[in-house]
């Protein structure tokens, strides 16, 4: 059983107040989400919490809407799978311009940059995206000169820190990865030709994460330092000014040393992992936070750092391919409510302020029914089923759930598909074997979440069509269910 339940578990800021210029932190705003925060309360707390700037990963009409008038600048994706189109058609790109940055902008939408595509060229591709993505940032480039607002607007590509490298470790040995070298230099002379930024995405804990000997105090921007790294007259103390110092080597060597640098994603996640916890992240995004306060920026480009934290909200439907603690970026937890303290400078309070008026459903849990045996056939199917459909990321080893036991375990499977299914009595059955219960199954650490009135939902809302929420999905799947148990 403990096999099967397994396998089933596998399957900004700154204080740049420079007289007259405040650059700020921004967050980034994903939506993928079995019940994402209404649009008008994710403005009201990015309002709330000082964020300046805010980077979206699609112009969602909703999420475009509410930032009308907000003083919120924007960063706007566009998502990888529209590249192709983009680029094999002037035509298909003015269209994209029009309708998603020219009247986003007449509606008072202060959209700053254009994000064609999203880490395009990342190893995991397999290079899907090599032959596209230039011509469709050349396309959307020439569409912005067309539609009058090139000037207000720039493109940019959020690049997954891979596409550099350093075979020695040291940034002064950073170069573009050599198989994609031509292509990213074609690609930073287009931006500088441009005025427009190189945005990269850097993600300390995955490093730590990907490396069992990667020394962990070597993560963070601040505390203790082992395990410095020299490089000429430069002592790194932390992977992040190593990591960026290695791409300003990478645009030095293709002559555009001066490219500005936008950090389009880092954070640290707090949960799903063993280095993914409360601590860590804390840790890790205080003292980025610091770090932009300060002005300091890193060792080669000394100044103000220009960055989007990864990520404002968790978001439950995101793919666990990278990891179980990708659903856990969020410096929110999926209800609005922070994680931990954090001082967003720019602030007013000095740290977070949670989401307002946020409407949850009943107080109502579904769990494991106690007179049911843990070795009922029905239950190792009905568990790895409810945690494909739900979400099981917090439970394993040295997570905030590894203190539940095996009913634990189930009833946490269970609940997350019921709470997942707006708390429809028919999610609650699993042939028997489960229960509604008004008493909380939550423990010091793990919480048996109740879930929230959905505000408006992106890739989720598409399966459910006809705005009946997720029951019709829960339907869709019960002939499988039933095969299962
Ligand atoms: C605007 O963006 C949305 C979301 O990415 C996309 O579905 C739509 O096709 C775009 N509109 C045009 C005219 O390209
Ligand atoms: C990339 O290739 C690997 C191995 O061939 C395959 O498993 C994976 O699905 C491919 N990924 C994409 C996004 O095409
Ligand atoms: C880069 O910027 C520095 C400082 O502003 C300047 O002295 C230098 O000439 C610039 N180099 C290039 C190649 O533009
Ligand atoms: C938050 O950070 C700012 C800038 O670093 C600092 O001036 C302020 O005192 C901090 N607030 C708190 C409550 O720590
Ligand atoms: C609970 O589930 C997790 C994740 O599958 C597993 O690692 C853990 O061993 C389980 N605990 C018990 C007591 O079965």
């Amino acid at each position: 059983m403990m096999g099967r339940w397994s396998s089933g578990l596998l399957k900004v800021v700154s204080w740049l107040c420079l007289v007259g210029f405040v650059s700020g932190i921004g967050a980034n705003w994903g939506t993928q989400a079995s019940h994402p925060l209404p649009p008008n309360t994710v403005v009201q707390m990015l309002r709330d919490n000082g964020f300046q700037k805010v980077k979206l990963f699609d112009p969602e009409d909703s999420a475009m809407s509410a930032l009308s008038k907000s003083q919120i600048q924007v960063m706007v994706g566009i998502p990888n799978e529209m590249l192709a189109g983009l680029a094999s058609s002037m035509k298909v790109a003015e269209n994209w311009v029009s309708k998603n940055i020219s009247s986003y902008i007449k509606d008072g939408v202060d959209i700053r940059y254009v994000a064609v595509g999203n880490e395009p060229f990342l190893e995991t591709y397999n290079g899907s995206f090599l032959q596209t993505t230039f011509p469709a940032l050349q396309n959307i480039q020439s569409a912005l000169i067309k539609a009058g607002v090139s000037s207000q607007v720039k493109v940019t590509v959020p690049l997954n820190a891979d596409v550099y490298e350093s075979s020695s470790g040291k940034p002064s040995d950073g170069d573009f990865r050599a198989n994609i070298h031509d292509l990213m230099v074609a690609i930073v002379k287009f931006l500088s030709d441009n005025g427009a930024p190189f945005t990269v995405n850097i993600y300390p804990f995955i490093s730590l994460y990907n490396d069992p000997n990667f020394p962990v105090d070597y993560a963070f921007l601040y505390g203790p330092t082992a395990s410095p790294v020299g490089d000429g007259s430069i002592t790194y103390t932390n992977v992040f000014d190593a990591n960026h110092d290695t791409l300003v080597w990478a645009l030095q060597k293709s002559g555009f040393g001066n490219l500005s640098i936008i950090v389009g994603e880092i954070g640290w996640p707090t949960d799903g992992d063993m280095s993914a916890n409360i601590q860590y992240a804390q840790r890790f995004n205080q003292g980025f936070m610091q770090r932009v306060s300060s002005g300091q920026g890193t060792p080669l480009r000394p100044g103000a750092i220009d960055a989007y934290l990864f990520s404002l909200i968790d978001e439950d439907q995101k793919s666990i391919q990278p990891g179980n603690f990708e659903r856990h970026w969020g410096v929110f937890y999926y209800d609005g409510q922070p994680k931990y303290q954090l001082n967003i400078s720019t602030s007013k309070t000095g740290t977070l302020v949670g989401a307002k008026n946020v409407k949850y459903l009943d107080k109502k849990w579904c769990v494991f029914t106690p007179s049911v045996s843990l070795d009922d056939s029905r239950v190792a199917s009905a568990a790895s089923y409810a945690c494909a459909k739900a979400d099981c990321t917090s439970l394993g080893y040295k997570t905030s759930c590894s203190d539940l036991d095996a009913r634990g375990n189930i009833s946490y499977a269970f609940n997350s598909y019921y709470q997942i299914n707006d708390q429809d009595g028919r999610a609650c059955d699993f042939q028997g074997t489960a229960t509604t219960t008004d008493r909380d199954p939550s423990t010091s650490t793990c919480r048996f979440e109740i879930m929230i009135e959905a505000g408006s939902a992106t890739s989720w809302r598409l399966a459910a069509v006809g705005g009946q929420g997720v029951g019709l999905v829960f339907y869709a799947f019960l002939p499988l269910l039933l095969t299962l148990l």
